[in-house]
């Protein structure tokens, strides 16, 4: 079979003849991969930077893909860290950790949708306890990630929802998502008084976010959960260590490893009906893997999600 494989991390995958894959334990599925997206966790983890990473070549890279399993079934499926990954012709999942997709569903915007969509929503279900009526601030609200984050907090009830970003012109179409207030990270003391941040961004804009937000909260004393998720803006933040005693401030991760596999799992089913349905604005792109040495640099600042399709 083909599959784009990294023979180096500092250059892009190659799209290569590999070996086929086989089901080697209990549970495995051989499958024919219908859509993979190239999510930003499958840059990082195939330039050998994500803290999941073991270093090991070659590797096919992707983290999940819409696939058909051998009984003609569409099924959407989420793969451990393993160096065949779903950006091949054909790959290896586990059967529970997989979903079964409807008949007509469209493979490109649920690959594209399910991996942004549950950044969020697992965060909000299985990370915090997120309050009635919440009022929600995203970090980096512009990006795939961020833009489900707006229509799933919405979806969980969500009273507010204030969208925060770098590029006004990316930030304004926001509130057709369902966004309440739009603003820059200048402007961001203007989101003081929400009870939960969902942070894409961390480094040194976060730093300074925590620092604008918490002197202007109106009250100090009420909850402030701020979800880190992503890292876009940086690794490392420096935080200010006022800022954890000024406010009833709380920090929380959400993703692989503080979020237990079997969490994943028993949201999966709900999120796939969801993205299934269409009940996300999913911009998503399809391109052949045959191209993907040239898309995968091309597409880098694109706002449209990369789906391969084998
Ligand atoms: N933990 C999880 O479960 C999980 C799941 C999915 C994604 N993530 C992480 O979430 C992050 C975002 O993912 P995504 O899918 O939304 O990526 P994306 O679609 O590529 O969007 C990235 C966004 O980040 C913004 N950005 C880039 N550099 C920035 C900076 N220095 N300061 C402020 N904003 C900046 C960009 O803003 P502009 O619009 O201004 O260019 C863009 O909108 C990534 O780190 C990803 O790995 C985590």
């Amino acid at each position: 079979m083909h599959a784009a494989v990294v023979t180096e991390f500092d250059t892009p995958p190659h799209y290569l003849e590999h070996p086929d894959p086989e089901a080697t334990r209990p549970g495995e599925l051989v499958v024919e991969v219908v859509a993979a997206a190239l999510h930003p966790r499958v840059r990082s983890q195939a330039d050998g930077s994500h803290y999941t990473s073991t270093g090991a070549l070659p590797l096919v890279p992707g983290i999940d893909a819409v696939v058909r399993d051998a009984s003609g079934r569409l099924r959407y499926a989420l793969l451990d860290d393993t160096d065949l990954g779903t950006m091949a012709e054909r790959t290896v999942i586990e059967e529970d950790r997989s979903v079964p997709l409807p008949a007509h569903v469209d493979p490109v915007a649920v690959a594209a949708g399910m991996n942004p969509v549950m950044s969020s929503w697992v965060a909000l279900r299985r990370r915090i306890e997120l309050p009635r009526h919440a009022r929600v601030a995203v970090l980096g609200a512009t990006g795939n990630a961020g833009r489900m984050a707006i229509q799933v907090a919405k979806r969980f009830g969500a009273s507010e929802v204030i969208a925060v970003g770098r590029t006004p012109e990316r930030l304004a179409p926001l509130t057709a998502l369902g966004a309440d207030r739009v603003c820059s990270f200048a402007e961001v003391s203007a989101a003081a008084d929400v009870d939960v941040v969902l942070d894409y961004v961390w480094g040194k804009a976060t730093a300074d976010a925590m620092l604008a937000m918490i002197p202007a909260r109106a009250d100090r004393s009420a909850p402030l959960t701020w979800v880190q998720i992503g890292s876009v803006g940086g690794l490392e933040a420096p935080l200010p260590s006022a800022a954890f005693r000024a406010a009833r401030l709380q920090l929380v991760g959400s993703g692989i490893g503080s979020v237990p596999g079997h969490d994943f799992a028993k949201e999966l089913p709900a999120i796939a009906k969801a993205v299934s349905a269409g009940d996300f604005d999913i911009r998503a792109r399809a391109v052949p893997l045959a191209d993907v040495e040239n898309a995968w640099e091309s597409s880098r600042d694109s706002d449209e999600r990369i789906v391969f399709v084998p």
